[in-house]
């Protein structure tokens, strides 16, 4: 079956992986990848498929109403995968109305957008929402977000993506504008730009830096390879029920110093540096504001009803993310240039 499919977000960590996921897997589709490609976007994620015929990149803002009306009149999109965010919560204490632009006002407009050009015929389209288990909030020690627990977002960044996930399901039941949301756990993987804790550490580590561990390192995050994240989508994207949340997770929680000092012994194993000489290098810092104290999702209904689950064990997931880190040097050189200095340098002079 032919489909005309709008991917906003490509360039980025995850989205470039679904791009990846669906030019390969589905060539009777044709897929557009929408991004505005900031800090965060980068064309080298793409560079294996940007030559094949089903793959087009538009670049653009999703905030820009002009133009992606133009866009949706140019392709007569019949699915949307939505991914473009700013993902960053250390940005979003920074500067959170960066987050309410991009995330809340963007996906509203991806939604008018889609509703006018769709009002005449909902048969066969799809506008599905890729979120985060952060708008849950935090759990103590036990229990796990379920679909049906309550929203309670503590961060610029989870607010904002709480917000867009009301405005999905809102334009689901006022327009009846077909829509699936999913929220998903910590996601690692190659690709992963190095501001989020386990590519920063791999790059820090290689680089003899101290590794920042926030407060005592006791928070606790569900980790979930980047590409079982891709291949739920596409399990959501075609066998999803209409106006439904899944939870997307790994089981498979670790307290962040638990998890860097494994990464260490990892990356002490790949560097030929005798054991312990990585951990050295952690330092703990001062915490990060409203810091969330454990997520952990139960992904039992997508498992029970779609048939998915992770495949990779942690450690094998984390051997792979450490041996593509190590083997893309360039890939690294050319996003930690430049601007990420300054980031760097805000975000960690003072702790
Ligand atoms: P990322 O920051 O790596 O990529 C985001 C992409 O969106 C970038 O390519 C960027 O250029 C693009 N973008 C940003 N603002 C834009 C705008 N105004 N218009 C068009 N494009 C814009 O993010 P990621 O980690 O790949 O996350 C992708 C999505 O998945 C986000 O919606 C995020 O909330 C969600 N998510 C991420 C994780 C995770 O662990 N990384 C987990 C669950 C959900
Ligand atoms: O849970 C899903 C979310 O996971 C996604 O929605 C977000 O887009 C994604 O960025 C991620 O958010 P986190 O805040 O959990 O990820 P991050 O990699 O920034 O941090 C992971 C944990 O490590 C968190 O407890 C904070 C801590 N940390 C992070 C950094 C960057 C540190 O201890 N030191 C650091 O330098």
């Amino acid at each position: 079956m032919k489909r005309n499919i709008l991917i906003t977000g490509g360039a980025g960590f995850i989205g470039s992986h679904v791009v990846r996921l669906f030019v390969t897997k589905y060539p009777d589709y044709q897929i557009v990848n929408l991004d505005a490609l900031t800090y965060a976007g980068n064309l080298e994620n793409l560079l294996d498929v940007k030559d094949l015929p089903n793959y087009i990149f538009e670049k653009g803002d999703i905030t820009d109403e002009t133009f992606i009306d133009q866009l949706f009149g140019k392709y007569q999109f019949d699915g949307v995968i939505h991914l473009a965010a700013e993902s960053h919560v250390d940005r979003s204490i920074m500067d959170p109305l960066a987050f309410i632009r991009t995330n809340v006002m963007g996906t509203a407009v991806l939604l008018n957008t889609a509703r006018k050009h769709w009002k005449d015929n909902m048969d066969n389209k799809l506008f599905y929402h890729v979120s985060t288990d952060e708008v849950y909030g935090s759990l103590g020690a036990e229990g796990f977000f379920h679909e049906t627990t309550a929203y309670d977002p503590r961060s610029p960044y989870s607010a904002s993506k709480a917000s867009s996930d009301h405005f999905v399901m809102a334009y689901h039941h006022t327009y009846h504008l077909p829509a699936i949301i999913s929220n998903c756990s910590n996601n690692y993987g190659s690709h992963h730009f190095p501001e989020k804790l386990i590519p920063l550490a791999i790059h820090n580590i290689k680089n003899n830096k101290p590794v920042p561990v926030y407060g005592k390192g006791e928070n606790v995050r569900d980790w979930l390879y980047v590409n079982d994240h891709a291949r739920a989508i596409d399990t959501i994207f075609h066998k999803g029920r209409i106006g439904e949340t899944y939870n997307i997770g790994g089981f498979n929680e670790w307290k962040n110093i638990d998890l860097i000092q494994l990464l260490c012994r990892i990356m002490d194993k790949k560097l030929g540096r005798p054991e312990g000489t990585s951990a050295q290098l952690i330092t703990f810092v001062k915490d990060r504001a409203g810091h969330d104290l454990r997520y952990a999702i139960d992904a039992s209904k997508l498992n029970k009803e779609l048939g998915w689950e992770p495949s990779l064990q942690f450690e094998e997931g984390l051997e792979k993310t450490v041996d593509w880190y190590l083997s893309n040097e360039e890939w690294l050189q050319h996003v930690t240039s430049g601007n990420y200095q300054n980031y760097y340098q805000e975000q960690y002079q003072k702790r």
